[in-house]
């Protein structure tokens, strides 16, 4: 191995190389091919943006990340490495450890992710008491101390509350208190905020780039919205089908997409680009094909505006960051 080799290696907090997940079916006899040949990497205390439509499997990498699809999935890769180890071959005991521990997750919508029935008291400090050992009282304390840390005043009286009592936006603040209870390298942030008033996102999105700041902890933050991606995370990944369509630097990759998909994204963002008053958004025609439907050769060829002949005959290599037999040159406007 080289020194070089080496070196990114040891840089790497987490590094996945072609990620495959499957899903039992009753209907077909092969399983069927859900998130392909997904390679990258995260670096301690980096924050990765991964944005695409709904359904592009961009939920199931992180629940594979976790260890939770259940038994009707297949999960293969060549490398799925967290902090030096492979993850999928961890025992249950093992993933427990990682799980919750070093690797943690927020989702969506913070009141179904709570348990309705019991104070956030008893869900913090149990979530405390399973990962560190420390006694009740000292993880009361540590509670109290989250609490304050992601900006909930009053935390005592707070730790009495049943999820009911509090607002979505203090829902997903009790979360990630107990996201970082113990203190995660990782934290994956499936569209915190996608629940949330608009005036509460910023907010919660500023406090998980403090968190990641501060903690020097790694965050996947997944969100729909490019203009999240481009404030908070410095490197953004497009997921499109349950494949990894474009990689790069946000900065660039915002000024000067070359997937047409990327492209259709960031178009039809408000203020993207010029448009005449009282003209729709532009948008992409069509919708993410089933995993099961899928097309033949290059995924986004049914919707691609740029479609010729060639991307229909073969399934299309990522390369230097591209899946794209025909990159755009132009920069957005
Ligand atoms: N257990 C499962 N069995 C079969 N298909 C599944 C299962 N879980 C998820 N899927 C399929 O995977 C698709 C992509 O899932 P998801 O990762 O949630 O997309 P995203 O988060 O990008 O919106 C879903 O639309 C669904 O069709
Ligand atoms: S490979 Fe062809 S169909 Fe696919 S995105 Fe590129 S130009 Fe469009
Ligand atoms: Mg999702």
């Amino acid at each position: 191995m080289s020194e070089n080799y080496q070196k990114t290696r040891q840089q790497n907090l987490l590094e996945i190389k072609d990620l495959n997940i499957f899903f039992k079916s009753d209907k077909n006899p092969a399983p069927i091919h859900a998130v392909r040949d997904l390679s990258f990497s995260l670096k301690q205390g980096e924050m990765l943006g991964v944005v695409g439509e709904s359904g592009s499997g961009k939920s199931i990498t992180n629940l594979a990340l976790m260890g939770i699809l259940g038994d009707g999935a297949i999960v293969k890769a060549r490398e799925c490495s967290f902090n030096g180890r492979e993850l999928l071959s961890l025992k249950e005991h093992e993933w427990q450890k990682v799980r919750g521990g070093e690797i943690a997750m927020i989702f969506q919508d913070p009141m179904t992710a709570l348990n309705p029935f019991l104070t956030v008291e008893f869900q913090i400090v149990e979530t405390i008491l399973a990962h560190l050992n420390i006694s009740k009282s000292e993880a009361k304390n540590r509670a109290i101390e989250l609490l304050l840390q992601v900006g909930i005043t009053s935390p005592k009286d707070r730790l009495k509350s049943y999820p009911f009592e509090l607002s979505g936006g203090m829902a997903q603040r009790v979360m990630i208190a107990m996201a970082i209870s113990t203190s995660p390298k990782l934290l994956i942030a499936d569209e915190p905020t996608t629940a949330l008033d608009v005036t509460i996102q910023k907010q919660i999105l500023t406090l998980i780039k403090s968190l990641q700041e501060k903690n020097n902890m790694s965050v996947i933050l997944v969100t729909h919205d490019l203009g999240v991606v481009s404030e908070f995370s410095e490197r953004v990944q497009v997921m499109y089908a349950g494949e990894l369509v474009e990689t790069g630097l946000t900065s660039e990759l915002i000024k000067n997409p070359h997937h047409p998909y990327t492209f259709g994204l960031l178009s039809s963002r408000p203020g993207a680009v010029e448009r005449k008053a009282k003209t729709p958004l532009a948008s992409i025609a069509g919708i993410v094909p089933a995993f099961h439907q899928r097309p033949f050769g290059c995924q986004f060829n049914p919707r691609c505006t740029h479609v010729q002949e060639d991307c229909k005959l073969k399934s299309i290599p990522i390369e230097q960051g591209v899946r794209c037999l025909h990159p755009m040159k132009e920069a957005l406007s």
